[in-house]
């Protein structure tokens, strides 16, 4: 019988621990960190995000702001919010949240911000201080897939890690976080994605498999080997009129067949995304005492 990694359970027990830290900075005196997030256009799925990241926020005692544009913006506009952000006493870390709308070029955004203020963990310096194993902020699903498997005292040492997906997200970060030389990480690492061939051959070898590639219930039963560690980093919204909101959520795994040979499994709702916006929350606490401490 599979077991679950319940990301919920998981990420209310982390909040506490961060409202707790909160409560001790603010009791000192001391003004609660500040995460702001920056919104463009109009799109269900991000604002929704963005709402959640708030909610979060105020959780655990943080203060936040949104800052929302419309999808028409020009690059040069966002930049110089991004420049405004990264000046910004107040703000300790700050995201923009992903896709930006076709004319503007993400790269050039993420560019602009500070690496100090990047709690996403997305600039190349980031990036480059993670790959080192030097003091970073960690890109907040990978850190979140990392902190469940920790939370759950997975065995990684010497486990056959498969990603299927390289996105600068998830996929090509958490590849790179579970070949780290760490007690929870050394894994021997397979990162597969569109152009790999022999997909099921590679993933039928994981001993734990981490899905991040956009594709509802891509992986299949006959994909995986009894006992395997599923992570399902996939959301997608299905239309669902029996649903308040009108849709319910899937994951890039097809749970219905698959969690029989799971020995553990996250599910979809309720797994990697609460870990996510924790992780995020993490970041903008490190941000924050980078500063002040
Ligand atoms: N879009 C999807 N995931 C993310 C994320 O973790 N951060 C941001 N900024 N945008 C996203």
């Amino acid at each position: 019988m599979f077991q679950i990694l319940d990301g919920k359970a998981t990420a209310t027990q982390i909040k506490d621990e961060i409202a707790n830290e909160v409560r001790r900075i603010t009791a000192d005196g001391k003004r609660p960190p500040h995460l702001a997030a920056v919104l463009v256009g109009d799109d269900g799925a991000s604002m929704t995000y963005v709402a959640n990241k708030e909610k979060a926020s105020h959780e655990v005692g943080f203060t936040s702001s949104v800052y929302r544009f419309p999808a028409n913006i020009k690059e040069e506009d966002l930049i110089q919010t991004i420049e405004f952000l990264n000046k910004d006493e107040e703000i300790d870390g700050f995201i923009v949240q992903l896709p930006l709308p076709k004319q503007i070029n993400e790269q050039h955004i993420i560019d602009a911000i500070s690496p100090n203020k990047d709690v996403d963990g997305f600039t190349p310096v980031n990036i480059g201080r993670m790959v080192l194993d030097e003091s970073a902020f960690i890109p907040a699903t990978p850190m979140g897939i990392c902190t469940l498997l920790e939370r759950y005292n997975i065995e990684t040492s010497g486990k056959h890690c498969v990603v299927v997906g390289r996105s600068n997200i998830v996929g090509t970060p958490v590849a790179n976080l579970m070949s780290r030389k760490n007690a929870h990480a050394n894994c021997t690492v397979t990162l597969c994605h569109s152009q790999t061939k022999n997909l099921s051959d590679i993933t039928r070898q994981a001993d734990i498999l981490i899905v991040a590639i956009g594709k509802p219930e891509f992986i299949t039963a006959d994909m995986v080997k009894d006992d395997v560690v599923v992570i399902d980093v996939g959301i997608h919204r299905i239309p669902d009129a029996s649903k308040k909101n009108g849709f319910h959520l899937i994951g890039d795994v097809k749970h219905s067949e698959v969690d029989n040979k799971c020995s553990w499994v996250t599910p979809v709702p309720g797994g990697v995304g609460p870990l996510t916006i924790v992780s995020l929350l993490q970041n903008t606490l490190k941000a924050y005492k980078n500063k002040f401490e």
